[in-house]
């Protein structure tokens, strides 16, 4: 997925406005990478539940391959990691398909707030889109997925499986969707419940 530039958020020194992007390199995981992978969760989010996921649905048939992202420095360290995985959409009509869910995102603390995390969203996006996935769903932060085209997932028909706000439970939608994709997303089962 080549080296992206990314836009770093300005660091304030006085009057001094510095840009400080960090210029990562975003590719798949390897089977080296797993390690780590669960480390990058568990400092980003303080505890092992969103590792513990991602190694919940590794080996399983909701993994993607390709969906599970890593974001390298320059020295080749990895400070970030996205997982795409295969959710289910049931219809009305009680059919179910595949549909892809987005999360855990994760970037190590010393590194957030410099363009990792919307290095490793465009990239996951684009995946999406040559996979001809016709929607992404999450569950995330209300401020920060906006920016990436994500909107609330049931203003286009799609209902969460659990009663989360609107403004945390959201979809983007790709070429190839259409209005006639309504229903109840499921998350894999290596998700928690609640
Ligand atoms: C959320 C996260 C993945 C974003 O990655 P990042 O590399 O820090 O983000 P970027 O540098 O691409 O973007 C920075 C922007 O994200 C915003 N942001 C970071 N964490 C945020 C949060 N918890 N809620 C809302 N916005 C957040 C920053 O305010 C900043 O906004 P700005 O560009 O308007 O100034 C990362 O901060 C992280 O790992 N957080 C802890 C784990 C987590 O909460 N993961 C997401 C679960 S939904």
């Amino acid at each position: 997925m080549g080296h992206v530039p990314t836009r770093g958020r300005p660091e304030t020194l006085g009057m001094t406005t510095i840009e400080r992007p960090i210029d990562v390199h975003i590719r798949p995981e390897t089977a080296a990478d797993a390690t780590r992978i669960h480390a990058i969760n568990d400092a980003a989010f303080g505890g092992p539940v969103e590792g513990n996921i991602v190694d919940g649905i590794r080996g399983t048939d909701r993994w993607i391959d390709g969906g599970s992202l890593v974001a390298e420095d320059a020295d080749g360290e990895l400070i970030g990691h996205l997982l795409l995985s295969q959710g289910d959409l049931v219809a009305p009509d009680g059919t179910e398909r595949r549909l892809w869910v987005l999360g855990p995102v994760a970037v190590l603390p010393d590194h957030q707030g410099r363009g990792v995390g919307a290095a490793l969203m465009r990239a996951a996006i684009e995946v999406a889109r040559r996979h001809h996935q016709p929607v992404v769903c999450l569950l995330g932060h209300a401020t920060y997925y906006p920016r990436f085209g994500f909107e609330p997932a049931r203003r286009i028909g799609l209902e969460a499986p659990r009663p989360w706000r609107d403004e945390n439970w959201m979809a983007v939608r790709l070429p190839g969707w259409t209005p006639a994709l309504r229903g109840v997303v499921r998350f894999p089962p290596a998700f928690p419940e609640d």
